[in-house]
């Protein structure tokens, strides 16, 4: 939640930082705003609400042109209403010292009143605020001769920062620069992302890499408890007792056009329409020939432990938990018992875990705050943890012992798409290699799978084919303020998630349900012309959906059927939308396609803000 942007060096420095909010603005996108520091017109800040693009129309023609370094801010408020006070950059008493933050400062109320004491003026209801403040504080004491005696600038204000830095609790990605020291940029980082990208003769920094992605693919991940002094020829990095750490760059192997939306309207869209490509991506290398130690080499996990693991605890939050979910009735149909629980709810019964249960923990952006400390939770009950994740050096990787990436490429619309299907064909790998492991599947059947596996980006392709159908459905349906999704066994993870996404792009009320659950309560809302979208693929439950069908028919619910070939010809349903016939195990990578597709046309026919909608953002970093 909220993007941080940083620039030293010779370009504009405003368009580097506001092209770099506007990758970011997934990131939230209540207001704006940024701060250069020039050589001799010291410090220029500007914020607005709304969207970058009211940021960028107010500096037009205005900003310095002796500016040496800048950082800039998009904001998902926590502390403090969205208005153009409580936006960043925050500034200490006068406005020498300007602060960008990420995160949640804990301590902030009792800093505040101690400062106040001493004489500083709040001008907003952040918590930010403080540490801009703090930075002051600092720099008087170390001035006044109560700490190191420093003459020069930059050294100063790099003490000034480190000291105050000290003083905060809770989670921050911090940025700041001082009038003093226009070549320098000032960062810190605890459980929130920060990464330096490495220019020649320029230097940038972000929340993600994407914001600077179009100028450099070198790039440091800043740890957890970090400092970073940046300047426009070096990034140094030291711990925050001021001891310097040695780090080395990792490459990035995105690029730029894979974070765009390549003439699609929307990235949602864009990112619905890569599916196949990233599923192959997911897969690449990973399947065929089988080798049964392949994916445990890849991640790190010894063979023979992997045999030993009797029980799984998966975690995770939102979109990334229906993944999980799917994945623990893929993991149970192949033998292996698995539990799957929202990372939010987990923490405090992480305690009662069997040392012996391997936790995997998944997160899209491997920074959501609940996963993070459900997974800092379980390694302290002494469990390995397992990382499934689509982004490089997140922080989830740094607590995990393992990590399998999804290789989906940047996902910017705030709907999980092209990442959910990820995590399935994750988990679908995992299963199918866990149950072999422990001699359960047999490397026959399990070369077999992997066949079945390799499929799937053919048949995604096949079911967009259904985008028109569904476009065109929707005209009839976008007036309804109430949906309810059904399935059963494997398809109700999918039921959940066709439900969260049409909540979360259109604004509407929609309800998942295990289909066997609809007569013990849900039953009772439905009334005539309710849209039931139901999830009736060939399974082994299907009789049992199709009668769940029929009770809601009865009531005068309008059938919307997910269905294959095979299943078509005993549901009714008064629309259908076929999938391709797979192997029931791995039928949700299909099925949740039409539910995305039908979301996101529901949205458009209602002018919903398909990529950014109201209240949300897309890395939910605080708790
Ligand atoms: C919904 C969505 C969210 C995320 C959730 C977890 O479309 O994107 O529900 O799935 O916030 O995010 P990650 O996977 O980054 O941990």
């Amino acid at each position: 939640m909220c993007g941080i942007v940083g620039y030293v060096g010779d370009r504009k420095i405003e368009e580097v930082l506001i092209e770099g909010l506007r990758r970011l603005e997934y990131r939230g996108y209540d207001s704006c705003g940024l701060a250069l520091n020039g050589e001799k017109s010291g410090i220029y800040r500007k914020r607005a609400l709304g969207r970058i693009d009211n940021l960028a129309r107010a500096i037009e023609g205005h900003t310095p042109s002796d500016k040496r370094s800048g950082i800039a801010h998009t904001r998902w408020a926590t502390h403090g209403e969205p208005s153009e006070d409580n936006s960043h950059p925050h500034c200490d008493c006068s406005c020498e010292i300007v602060v960008v933050h990420n995160g949640i400062i804990e301590n902030y109320s009792s800093l505040k009143d101690e400062l106040e004491k001493k004489g500083h003026k709040f001008s907003s209801q952040t918590d930010t605020e403080v540490i801009a403040h703090l930075v002051e504080e600092k720099l008087k004491e170390i001035s006044r001769g109560a700490g190191i005696k420093h003459a020069l600038p930059e050294p100063l204000f790099f003490e000034a920062f480190r000291r105050a830095v000290n003083l905060l609790s809770g989670s921050f990605a911090v940025s700041a620069l001082w009038v003093k020291a226009p070549e320098l940029i000032m960062s810190a980082r605890m459980h929130s992302p920060l990464t330096v990208g490495m220019g020649e003769g320029e230097n940038f920094l972000a929340s993600d890499v994407s914001a600077f992605l179009k100028y450099t693919k070198k790039v440091y991940f800043m740890d957890d408890g970090e400092i970073a002094a940046i300047r426009r020829n070096s990034a140094e990095f030291y711990d925050f007792k001021g001891k310097k750490n040695n780090k080395q760059p990792s490459i990035i192997n995105w690029d730029l056009s894979m974070a765009e939306k390549g003439g699609y309207r929307h990235f949602m869209l864009k990112e619905i329409h890569e599916q196949a490509l990233s599923a192959q991506n997911t897969m690449a290398g990973r399947l065929l020939p089988f080798e049964e130690k392949r994916i445990f080499s890849e991640i790190g996990l010894d063979f023979n432990e992997a045999a030993r693991i009797k029980e799984l605890q998966i975690i995770a939050c939102g979109t990334a938990f229906h993944a999980g979910l799917v994945g623990k009735y893929v993991f149970e149909r192949l033998g292996i018992r698995a539990a799957a629980d929202l990372a939010s709810e987990f923490e405090s019964r992480a305690a009662l875990l069997d040392r012996g249960t391997l936790v995997i923990a998944v997160s899209q952006s491997g920074e959501t705050a609940d996963t993070l400390h459900a997974v800092k939770a379980a390694k302290r009950n002494g469990n390995k943890v397992l990382a499934v994740t689509n982004t490089l050096g997140s922080s989830i990787t740094r607590e995990a012992d393992y990590t399998l990436y999804t290789h989906c490429g940047p996902e910017i619309g705030v709907a999980s798409t092209k990442a959910f299907l990820g995590q399935l064909i994750a988990f679908y790998m995992l299963a199918v290699n866990f149950s072999h492991a422990r001699g359960i599947t047999d490397p026959q059947k399990a070369e077999q799978l992997c066949r079945q596996l390799l499929l799937i980006p053919d048949l995604i392709e096949k079911t967009m084919a259904l985008e028109n159908k569904i476009e065109k459905l929707t005209e009839a349906f976008s007036s309804k303020e109430h949906y309810l999704f059904i399935g059963r066994d494997l398809s109700y993870p999918i039921a959940l998630e066709g439900a969260l996404k049409i909540k979360e792009i259109s604004y509407v009320h929609a309800e998942g349900y295990a289909a066997g659950e609809m007569k013990h309560g849900p039953i009772a809302i439905i009334e005539k012309g309710m849209p039931v979208l139901s999830l009736a693929l060939s399974s082994q439950s299907l009789d049992l959906i199709k009668g769940n069908i029929e009770e809601a028919k009865a009531r005068g619910a309008d059938i919307i059927a997910v269905v294959d070939e095979e299943s078509k010809k005993t549901v009714k349903a008064r629309h259908y939308l076929e999938v391709p016939q797979i192997n029931e195990l791995f039928s949700g990578a299909l099925a949740v396609i039409p539910l995305q597709l039908f979301a996101y046309y529901i949205a458009l026919q209602r002018k919903c803000d398909i990529d950014k909608p109201r209240n949300l953002a897309k890395s939910v970093t605080v708790r």
